[in-house]
């Protein structure tokens, strides 16, 4: 990776108006219409952005939104990059640290997950407290990563325990259910077999996606407090596992939203 590419993508982002936003935001699969809440926004889509990875078919509406939500100032990117779509974990960790060269002090990641603890149901929300990573790589294993930042970077608390109390607090005061939980990431696209969650029990999951660690990675190599929450859209229990239905997946994901979009216009509004 090359420090210009970064620069020049900021550049653009500059000349465009992205004027220094403190938090930045990933959006997850269904979960794009925290945009809605955007005040004076301005976009930039993906393919626009130099040396941006290039947005698929299926994502071309990519792209990242300036602007405020409750008074600060925000970027928030609607449709991520996976793993799975054939993208490198530089391609899809590049845009976190975009954000950061902008200005990010803070970092919120949805995501859609299935639900590996029997306890959580469709629908509810996962505040990630931990995770475990099964996606067979790093987005630091580059050659000159140390050019970026420490390259034995310490995991013992990738997701920041402050943010998270308030997260807690906020569903509580909102009388919205959040569980917690650790979430393991996959590659995907296939979805798994009875054999694999029971693996991933097993190896204490609570819920299964194919995004987010990588982003944690990379947003933790640049001392970026963060915290990422999934939205739990199919049980995965092996004893009565249903054929998956990547429709209904979305339609959960989207049905679940407007909580997803309370708790993070809260938690902007009281950092
Ligand atoms: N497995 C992996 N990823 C997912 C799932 C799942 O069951 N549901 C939503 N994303």
């Amino acid at each position: 990776m090359i420090k210009e590419q970064l620069e020049e993508s900021v550049a653009y982002l500059v000349s465009k108006g992205f004027d220094k936003p403190e938090i930045g935001i990933v959006l997850g699969t269904g979960l794009g219409r925290l945009v809605d809440e955007i005040k004076n926004p301005i976009d930039a889509y993906y393919n626009h952005i130099p040396f941006f990875p290039l947005a698929t078919v299926e994502f071309h509406t990519g792209k990242l939104v300036f602007g405020t939500i409750e008074d600060k100032k925000v970027v928030v990117m609607q449709g991520r990059f996976h793993l799975y779509e054939g993208y490198d974990f530089l391609d899809i960790t590049y845009p976190i640290r975009v954000m950061h060269m902008l200005g990010i002090t803070k970092l919120f990641i949805s995501n859609a997950a299935g639900a590996i603890n029997t306890n959580f149901k469709k629908g509810d929300m996962m505040l990630i407290e931990d995770h475990i990573n099964l996606q067979g790589g790093s987005p630091l294993a580059f050659k000159n990563v140390s050019e970026f930042g420490e390259r034995f970077v310490d995991m013992s608390e990738p997701y920041d325990q402050n943010m998270r109390n308030k997260l807690i607090e906020i569903a509580k005061d909102n009388g919205i259910s959040l569980k917690s939980g650790i979430y393991a990431s996959v590659v995907g696209p296939q979805l798994e077999t009875k054999a694999e969650y029971r693996m991933l029990k097993i190896l204490g999951a609570d819920a299964v996606g194919m995004s987010t660690v990588p982003e944690v990675i990379v947003a933790n190599h640049l001392n970026l407090p963060m915290i990422a929450v999934s939205v739990l859209t199919d049980e995965c229990d092996p004893a009565n596992l249903k054929p998956v239905d990547i429709n209904e997946i979305i339609s959960i994901a989207e049905k679940t939203e407007p909580k997803m979009v309370k708790l993070f216009k809260e938690l902007i509004k009281q950092i």
